[in-house]
């Protein structure tokens, strides 16, 4: 099994944080999101002891939670000590609402509108992650009308392509997010924000890409911001207090995706940064990062029904599930890979090879393609693994489908963190 809250159990089924997923199907109904409570906790507690061992004290992992945010993933931050990663009023309301401590927020995005800036103001976000020199602007007055002033880190483009998926790769120098290091821009901003009254410059942010399995490319990218840090202390006498390394570590999708061992990379990153620092003479400032994917995809699982098996004869053969790309769109994105297994007897004969195809109107609703599986028969459950970051986040209501509930398995027992989308939800706003 690719992750070690998976086995089968001994009625043959597939299990899941130690649950009989047939029977949760049954009990919830399909589809049906499960997450599993413990994995992200110790996910959550990796990050932070590693950090904690390696960086000057108040280094902290921010949970980024656009890759999966609803009340209950905010209350489970907060209870683990966990800073968070915010990109929109949306998340930043929501995690208020879970009564998050919204001093340890970081707001992100490469276009916050005034009211954007105004609600996070309002709603007590810690730092501000500006993006461009309009931002920049005004968000010094709309603090200055505030009466505050607002504590930022700026987002800056190092120049370094991590070889992810071009969709989610964002440290090139022509990226859509930050100012780049290589035009001169970054500088140019950061001597703007030291002349401005209402915001207070604490240092800089990089995210380079996601699914990055090796340790190089975010020291790559920390030596070049740790050059820039010099660069800026030297032209400006500012000296950054805090560097931001983003989000950006793989999971395992499937057996071909390495293990790998956070703490590890961490403390490979942490030796790299300090060396640079003492080269630089520089004090080394507090490291954070944004974690997004590897502390909750694999507390993730979807289940599904399969309803058909449709041979085309001398062609292929699709399995048709009662989900799709409406609560996964990642295949139909960016062809993800995903690991599926029948639910009901993970442990048969593999004697099809399958496409497991979506309910949408949609040729491209697909959930992945040569699958080797038993033979399902209608009615059995397919489950589709490490599917906690980006699917219930990415959720669309295409077709007028409601979203499936989110269930949490924790050590005290199964609960749900977010309700199945009814008809009455799907036309609560429609006149
Ligand atoms: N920090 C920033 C500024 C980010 O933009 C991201 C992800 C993260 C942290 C977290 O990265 P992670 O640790 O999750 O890799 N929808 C795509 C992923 C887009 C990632 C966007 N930014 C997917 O489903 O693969």
């Amino acid at each position: 099994m690719i992750c070690n809250n998976l086995s089968v159990n001994e009625k043959g089924h597939l299990a899941f944080a130690g649950y009989d997923t047939v029977e949760l199907a049954k009990k919830y109904g399909t589809p049906l999101y499960l997450m599993d409570e413990e994995k992200i906790r110790e996910h959550a507690r990796t990050y932070k002891t590693a950090m904690a061992a390696v960086f000057p004290a108040g280094s902290v992992p921010e949970f980024a939670s656009k890759a999966f945010s609803c009340k209950q993933i905010y209350r489970i931050m907060a209870e683990e000590g966990m800073d968070i990663d915010v990109v929109s009023p949306g998340e930043i309301y929501t995690a208020a609402s879970a009564g998050f401590p919204m001093e340890k927020s970081f707001f992100h995005g490469n276009n916050k509108t005034d009211s954007d800036i105004a609600f996070a103001i309002d709603q007590g976000v810690g730092y501000f992650v500006v993006d461009n020199a309009e931002e920049l602007a005004a968000l010094n007055r709309i603090a200055g009308e505030k009466g505050i002033c607002q504590k930022i880190l700026l987002r800056v483009t190092p120049g370094i392509d991590p070889h992810t998926h071009k969709k989610i790769s964002t440290g090139s120098v022509e990226s859509k997010f930050g100012m780049a290091i290589a035009t001169g821009q970054a500088l140019e901003i950061t001597k703007t924000a030291l002349t401005l009254p209402h915001v207070a410059l604490c240092g800089f942010h990089c995210h380079i890409g996601s699914q990055i399995f090796e340790s190089a490319p975010f020291i790559t990218a920390a030596d070049m911001m740790l050059d820039f840090i010099d660069e800026v202390r030297t032209s400006t006498g500012f000296t950054a207090k805090m560097l931001d390394l983003g989000g950006g570590f793989g999971v395992r999708y499937t057996k071909d995706d390495p293990v790998i061992d956070y703490g590890e990379k961490i403390r490979e990153v942490a030796a790299a940064v300090n060396a640079k620092c003492e080269k630089l003479g520089l004090a080394v400032p507090k490291i954070l990062m944004e974690p997004g994917r590897s502390l909750v995809a694999d507390a993730g699982m979807t289940l599904y029904t399969v309803g058909s098996v449709k041979e085309i004869t001398g062609y292929k053969t699709y399995v048709s599930i009662d989900g799709g790309m409406t609560d996964n769109p990642r295949y139909t994105l960016y062809e993800s890979p995903y690991t599926v297994l029948l639910a009901d007897r993970p442990e048969d004969p593999q004697n099809l090879v399958a496409t497991v195809g979506g309910r949408c109107c949609e040729s491209g609703d697909l959930i992945q393609e040569n699958v080797a599986m038993p033979r399902p028969v209608r009615g059995e459950i397919l489950a589709v693994l490490t599917t906690g970051a980006y699917n219930y986040s990415m959720a669309s209501n295409y077709n007028r489908v409601g979203r499936p509930p989110v269930v949490m398995l924790s050590k005290q027992g199964d609960y749900v963190a977010v309700e199945r989308e009814s008809f009455k939800h799907l036309c609560a706003l429609d006149k």
